[in-house]
């Protein structure tokens, strides 16, 4: 059994330790470890700061700035033991440093709390998850510019309710996807410029009576500046909604691809082929190679909007300031940034390494009466039928291919004609899929044209 004693940190007041149960229930060491070298960075920065203004001598500064070096090497170098009796990363490592440097060790803890120094601690991990975030959705988007550079005229179907629509281009289909990765990279951005204020100095909740120097700390951190109310410093848990937001919507994103990379692999739809490195096999069906990442990234949402909603729930009904219940806010981020930056290193490798079925994809780019709008389209522009009028013939053509097992181009002149006499055999033209996506030149369109310049575009702006 652990040591029942009162604890060395709070325990003045104390006659008993806690019961077990108490003892497990209020622990977060358990997860909170992963915070060690945020909270041995704030320490540091809040030591400095403390001889700074003249708060503890210079001796004391730097035998805990030597001692906390000597911590943080445990800890990354695995010798350091983690203790549950000492409840949390904070207090593991202010009583490691007791222990390895004496008296100096009792001052580190002027002039602030751990309900700052939590908030900080956590603040600078999620920070640190908002740049990785960044760094994998650029690698993406590079790989999907790859793909959309090498296939920006490669016809394939585009969809509505997953029946063929209009053809598009390969090239144009990959940019959409850099489109949104774009708005989740510039989400990251700005949760990070919004976020990027510190807590520590905000002590408990109301500040402190030492001259403590909060720009200081702020600087020394690589944050913009204190955060303004010490209240809100220390009860404020936005920042990791704002990334597990970001986070849920790029998740979204990814599941999306996903989706579509497990339909284009299957026998039926042959669009994609995924690289040996990013399939599996089956125990039992030989032929069988599985896309099982993009399921994995599919799936990943569940923990990445669970967490969300998990830290909302956490945090709706608390007054301020701090509450212990603020601890449950850690383990569910912690988890979904992991999923988050599994899935997008896993989605920016299946992408570097799929390749395309240029052949597959224009087969069905031309089915499906693809081209029926630009046919339309056709009697809109050349004879001057009203849109209205053109649907209306353009459908009883469609009609009479489905009826003849046939696709659009294969009817002849006179089975036109018999449907309305203007056509002429310029109409075989539009019915292409190359020309129908040609002349889809209007910003934004799928024209190979505007696929190049888009996706010049955005190299420019990835540098
Ligand atoms: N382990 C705590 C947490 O994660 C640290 C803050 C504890 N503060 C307190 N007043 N008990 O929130």
């Amino acid at each position: 059994m652990a040591d029942r004693t009162s604890n060395q940190m709070w325990g003045g007041r104390f006659a008993a330790g806690p019961d077990a149960i108490m003892e497990a229930i209020n622990a977060s060491i358990g997860f909170d470890r992963r915070m060690a070298a945020q909270d041995i960075a704030g320490s540091r920065a809040h030591a400095a700061m403390l001889a700074a203004t003249g708060v503890i001598s210079d001796s004391d500064a730097e035998a805990i700035r030597e001692g906390l070096l000597t911590v943080l090497s445990e800890i990354e170098g695995g010798t350091f033991a983690f203790s549950t009796a000492l409840e949390d990363i904070h207090m593991n490592v202010e009583a490691r440093l007791k222990a390895l440097i004496g008296e100096p060790a009792g001052r580190l803890h002027t002039g602030r709390s751990r309900n700052d120094q939590v908030a900080t601690d956590f603040r600078l991990w999620v920070r640190d998850q908002l740049d990785a975030a960044e760094r994998g959705l650029i690698a993406l988007m590079r790989g999907l510019l790859a793909q959309a550079g090498a296939g920006a005229d490669w016809v394939m179907p585009g969809f509505t309710h997953l029946q063929t629509a209009q053809p598009v281009t390969w090239g144009h289909h990959m940019m959409a996807y850099v489109e949104m990765f774009g708005r989740d990279l510039s989400r990251m951005r700005d949760a990070r410029a919004r976020m990027n204020e510190c807590p520590l100095g905000a002590a408990a909740l109301a500040g402190t009576s030492f001259p403590i120097d909060r720009d200081m700390t702020a600087a020394a951190l690589g944050f913009d500046r204190p955060c303004a109310n010490s209240l809100d410093a220390v009860s404020d848990r936005d920042f990791a909604l704002e990334f597990l937001g970001a986070a849920s919507i790029c998740a979204m994103h990814l599941s999306r691809f996903a989706e579509e990379l497990v339909i284009w692999s299957s026998a039926q739809f042959r669009f994609v082929a995924l690289s040996d490195r990013f399939s599996t096999g089956s125990s039992i069906m030989p032929q069988k190679k599985n896309p099982d990442a993009a399921e994995l990234i599919r799936a990943k949402v569940g923990r990445i909007f669970g967490a969300n909603t998990a830290l909302m729930l956490v945090m709706k009904g608390l007054p301020l300031a701090y509450s212990k219940d603020m601890q449950e806010d850690k383990e569910q981020v912690f988890d979904a940034a992991d999923a988050l930056m599994l899935a997008l290193a896993a989605m920016e490798g299946m992408v570097r390494d799929m390749s395309a079925n240029r052949a597959a994809l224009a087969a069905a780019a031309g089915a499906g009466f693809s081209t029926a709008t630009d046919l339309a389209d056709w009697l809109v522009r050349v004879p001057g039928l009203p849109f209205r009028e053109a649907h209306h013939v353009t459908g009883t053509l469609v009609a009479m291919a489905e009826s003849r097992g046939c696709d659009l181009p294969e009817l002849s002149l006179a089975d036109m004609q018999s449907v309305h006499g203007a056509i002429t055999a310029d109409v075989f033209g539009v019915l292409g899929v190359e020309n129908s996506v040609g002349s889809r030149q209007s910003f934004g369109g799928t024209a190979p044209v505007r696929v190049r310049e888009q996706i010049g575009i955005w190299e420019a702006r990835l540098g």
